[in-house]
């Protein structure tokens, strides 16, 4: 008999995702958004089309996500590989993250939300690093939920950054290189002020982290969704969110030690 396996466990089980337990809600929900490009060429349009389509998808996600509670969305918006791309598609998505951050300002500011980015902004064009600035700047004062662009974001290049920093802090005599800490490396990344992901959501099917928050995913759970980006809908995420709910996070202890130090709390 030929046994099916769904890695991703999403067309098994999750379909009572109506009933979130709202006391175990993620505090924060990282995103990997793929699929752009299959979505495009599958309705036989070009890939910018797809971007275009994902841009939609973003507004929801962060909409709902703020609804459901989540108090931190990471969303991995362009990678430093992503330099790599042809030239136009590149321009393409520099274009729609400015539209972006412009059309969407005020409605991400009524929902209470605050925009920050992550990642090498030396790289980006002025208008984008000037439209982040703008959003950053404005939705400050919100303090519903935080929604965090990894723009021009590599995990190792922010590893390396992180490493110099540190470097110069010994070579100034300031630190002993025995006294750096884990705190401390935590405290020199792009995220020192944001708690670590409890979920890492990847669409499209694909199993990889891509250099996304190589240290913060330390401890994540991973939801791999069939659906394509510019598909992804409140369903799937809350689908995503049941079944991170299902998980037993035990943090490198057993499952004894857990029930224990619950029933300690209790
Ligand atoms: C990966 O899909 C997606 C990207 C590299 C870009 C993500 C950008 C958006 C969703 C656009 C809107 C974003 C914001 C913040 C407004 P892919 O192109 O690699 O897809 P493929 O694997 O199917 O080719």
């Amino acid at each position: 008999m030929a046994i099916s396996i769904d890695p991703t466990g999403l067309t098994a089980g999750a379909s009572d995702s109506g009933t979130l337990d709202p006391t175990r809600m993620p505090r924060h929900i990282a995103f990997i958004m793929d699929g752009n490009g299959r979505w495009a060429k599958q309705r036989g349009m070009p890939r910018v089309e797809g971007h275009r389509a994902g841009a939609k998808t973003v507004r929801m996600v962060a909409e709902e996500c703020r609804r459901l509670g989540i108090k931190y969305v990471t969303l991995y918006a362009f990678s430093s590989e992503n330099w790599n791309r042809p030239e136009h598609e590149v321009g393409a998505l520099m274009g729609l993250f400015h539209r972006y951050l412009n059309a969407e300002l005020d409605r991400l500011c009524d929902n209470g939300i605050r925009l920050r980015a992550i990642g090498d902004r030396n790289r980006l064009p002025s208008y984008v690093v000037e439209s982040l600035e703008r959003a950053e700047e404005r939705s400050r004062g919100h303090s519903g939920m935080q929604l965090i662009l990894a723009v021009s974001y590599g995990g190792r290049d922010e590893l390396v950054t992180a490493a110099r920093r540190l470097g110069e802090r010994v070579a100034r005599g300031e630190l002993y290189p025995q006294d750096i800490t884990e705190e401390m490396f935590a405290s020199s990344l792009f995220t020192h002020d944001i708690p670590d992901p409890d979920l890492l959501v990847r669409t499209s099917s694909e199993f990889r982290i891509s250099n996304f928050l190589l240290w913060q995913l330390a401890y994540a759970e991973i939801v791999v969704s069939g659906a394509l980006w510019p598909e992804f809908s409140a369903e799937n995420l809350r689908e995503c969110i049941y079944l991170y709910q299902q998980r037993e996070r035990r943090f490198g202890l057993t499952s004894e030690q857990l029930a224990e130090a619950e029933e300690r709390d209790e």
